[in-house]
Parts: C-alpha cells; structure tokens; sequence
C-alpha cells in the first residue's frame, strides 16, 4: 500500500512539473519515469495479491501432504496394529500421491463396503502408495498424448478385504515379472526407481500381514496388483456368533443403541421390558445382557437374578446412571453383574469397548469350561 501510494506522489509531481513549464526539471523527471516503466513496479503491484492467494494455496497443499506423511510414519514407528477401514487408507493415499499421478492417469474408484481389519495401517497405506506411484510410472512411461486410467477397486470375500489397483500402462514382461519382488530390482532410470517399493509391499502383506499380494500383467496393456488381507481371523468369528440383548423401557435409548452399534459384528436384541427380555431369551441364545436398572413392572436388577438362576453362563452387565448408586452397590456386592456402565456414556470410548470385553470374557469362560469338562472326561 506505501509503495503504491509512493507512485501515486510521484505521478502528482511530474504532473505539477510539467504545468510548471521547468525544462529542466521535466528532463529528470521523465527519467525517472522511463526507469520506472522499466521495473514494471505498477504491474508487479497488481500480481502480488494474487500470487501471494497462489502461495498460501499451495502452503496448504504441502501442509495436508506433510500432515499425511507423518501420519505414516508415526504409525510406521509405533508399529501398532489397529482397526483399519482399506477405502479410507485409499483416500490418505491418494491425497499424498494425487499430485504426482494426475498429470498422467484420472483416478476410478469402485469402492464397496468392506468390514474393518486388524492391521498396521501405516504399513498397508504405505503398500497402496508404492502399487499407485509404479502405476502412475508405467502409464508415464509410455509417453502417450492421452491420459492413461488407474482404477482401484475394492471387496469383500468371505475372509479377506480385496483391493485392486490397475493401471493400463507400459506391462511387465514375463521375464521381468519374477524378479520384481526382488529388492532393488528396477527397470527405471537413477532417480526414478530404488527397486524397493514392491519388495517392501511384498514383506508387508505377505510375511506381515499373512495376505497376498499377487500380479497380472500384460505388455502394452496394463497391469493389476490385488492385495489380499485376512480379516480377523477367531476374534471376529467369534464376535459374529455372540448374541447381545439389551434392555431399556426408554424407547430413545433403544433406537439410538440399535443406530449405534450398528457397526458392530455381534447379533443384537433389543427388549422394553424385563418381561419381554425373558422371552427373547427362551428363544434365543444369548451370551450377553446388557440393562437399564430402573424400569417399571420388573426392575433391572430382578431381571438379572432371574437371569443369573435360570441362564448362569450369560454375561450381565447395567446401564446406570450415577445417581442410582446404592442399588448399583447392591446389585456389584452380591455378585449380580459383571460391569456397570454408567449413563451418559461415551459410544465409541466406553460403551462399544465394555460390550466387547464382555463377549470376551464369556469366551474365555467357555474356553475354560470345555478344558476342565475335557480333563473330567479324560479322568474316567
Ligand atoms: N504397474 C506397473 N507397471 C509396469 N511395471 C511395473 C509396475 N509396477 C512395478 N513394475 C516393475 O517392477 C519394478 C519394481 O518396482 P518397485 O519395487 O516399485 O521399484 P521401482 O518402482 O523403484 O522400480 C519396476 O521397476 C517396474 O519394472
Ligand atoms: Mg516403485
């Protein structure tokens, strides 16, 4: 703003210059103009907001790119294994490498629902990055005038999430097939390839994960990398066969539970009443009951003596607010209930986790009742 108000001065004086008729002064002045026609000042004026609009633009970029590295690499050093959704792993991928491959390839996406699997995903992120930079590169490396296509499919099998990254690049050829997984083997140029990108990959889902990572290709065509992860394994087969009810006269909380654990791989009943509790479970089995202590008619806690008579293997558990605290007492000393969660709870935090150690521990229970029914058995 000093800078144009500065030329604004300047134009003002030769102007006043000139009305003043000084040959000689005008002589100088117009130096000093030409000069500043030469440095383009008033132009250059004009571009900085737009360049300075470019700049915090591309800061932000670089910032969401360096946010999504880290990510990696935290993840990378904590080596923590987690619940891990493959289309969002996608997403993050693509925001690192979106830059590098859009020039030359647009991006298709047939995402499906898949169910979450145990993994590190910093590992697998770090596998999708590798597979969709070599199909950014092959498509590249053809040096065609149209845009080349990477599509990136995902499914799900019966034990295993599949995603599907090809590209309709350069190919491999059948002699070169075998040795990519090798490390350091590269067919690209110094600078372009380390020849580690696959054979890392390969150590990640292969030995890591116990996946599969396979390839099909065709030279002059394209290529197609799948990669195969288990999903969880016994855990997960075990929870799909767990049968969870949950008891609670207040309508509103029953529906915004049944919205909630909606994700949650465990069967679901849900009663109004204790009465109607006690008929879900003459039809089905249950291995969990979860419920509200005040309710009318049948109190939370008579509903769970009668459970504990009639079915003492299932897992009771209440929902409770603090201040129902001496009946909560009461129900936690003579033994009635494995857990208390207190109402309001926090779905994701406390609610979904205290349901799955509870499934956990009816397992576990099972387990040891089948060992000590097994050494009866072996003692006759
Ligand atoms: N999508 C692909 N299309 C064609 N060739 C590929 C593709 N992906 C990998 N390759 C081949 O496999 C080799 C090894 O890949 P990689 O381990 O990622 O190392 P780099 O990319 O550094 O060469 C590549 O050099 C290339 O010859
Ligand atoms: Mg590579």
């Amino acid at each position: 703003m000093k800078v144009r108000n500065q030329l604004e001065m300047h134009s003002e004086l030769i102007g006043q210059i000139e009305a003043s008729g000084e040959t000689e002064l005008l002589g100088k002045a117009k130096a000093i103009e030409k000069n500043r026609q030469d440095t383009k000042i008033a132009s250059i004026l004009e571009y900085i907001p737009a360049i300075f609009d470019d700049s915090k633009e591309g800061l932000e970029k670089i910032s969401k790119i360096v946010k999504n590295l880290r990510e990696f690499s935290r993840i990378d050093e904590l080596a923590t294994l987690d619940k891990y959704n493959i289309n969002d792993g996608i997403e993050t991928a693509l925001v690192v490498v979106r830059n590098q491959i859009q020039s030359d390839a647009d991006i298709r996406k047939e995402l499906s629902e898949v169910p979450l699997i145990i993994c590190n995903p910093g590992k697998i992120n770090q596998v999708l990055l590798n597979i969709l930079v070599n199909a950014a590169q092959a498509i590249e490396a053809q040096e065609r005038d149209d845009k080349g296509t990477i599509t990136i499919k995902t499914y799900q099998t019966d034990d295993e999430v599949v995603c599907e990254i090809s590209d309709d690049g350069c190919g491999i050829s059948s002699e070169t097939v075998s040795k990519i997984y090798e490390p350091f083997f590269t067919t690209k140029p110094v600078g372009q390839g380390t020849g580690l990108g696959l054979s890392v990959s390969y150590d990640i889902i292969v030995i890591q994960h116990k996946g599969k990572l396979i390839v099909d290709s065709t030279v002059g065509k394209g290529t197609k990398f799948t990669i195969k992860l288990p999903i969880n394994n016994q855990e997960m087969k075990k929870m799909k066969k767990t049968t969870v009810l949950f008891v609670d006269d207040e309508e509103k909380i029953l529906n915004s539970l049944k919205m909630g654990l909606m994700d949650q791989p465990y069967r679901k009943f849900f009663a109004k009443s204790g009465k109607e509790a006690l008929e879900i479970l003459k039809r089905e089995e249950v291995q969990v009951i979860v419920t509200d202590m005040r309710m009318p008619e049948m109190s939370g806690l008579e509903l769970l003596r009668t459970v504990k008579e009639e079915y003492p293997n299932i897992i009771r558990m209440v929902l409770s607010a603090y201040t129902q605290v001496t009946t909560l007492l009461t129900a936690i000393n003579q033994g009635e209930i494995y857990k208390y969660i207190t109402k309001p709870w926090k779905l994701e935090e406390e609610f979904k986790p205290a349901i799955r150690q509870a499934i956990d521990y009816y397992n576990i229970q099972s387990e040891r009742d089948s060992l000590v029914a097994e050494s009866e058995q072996l003692k006759k």
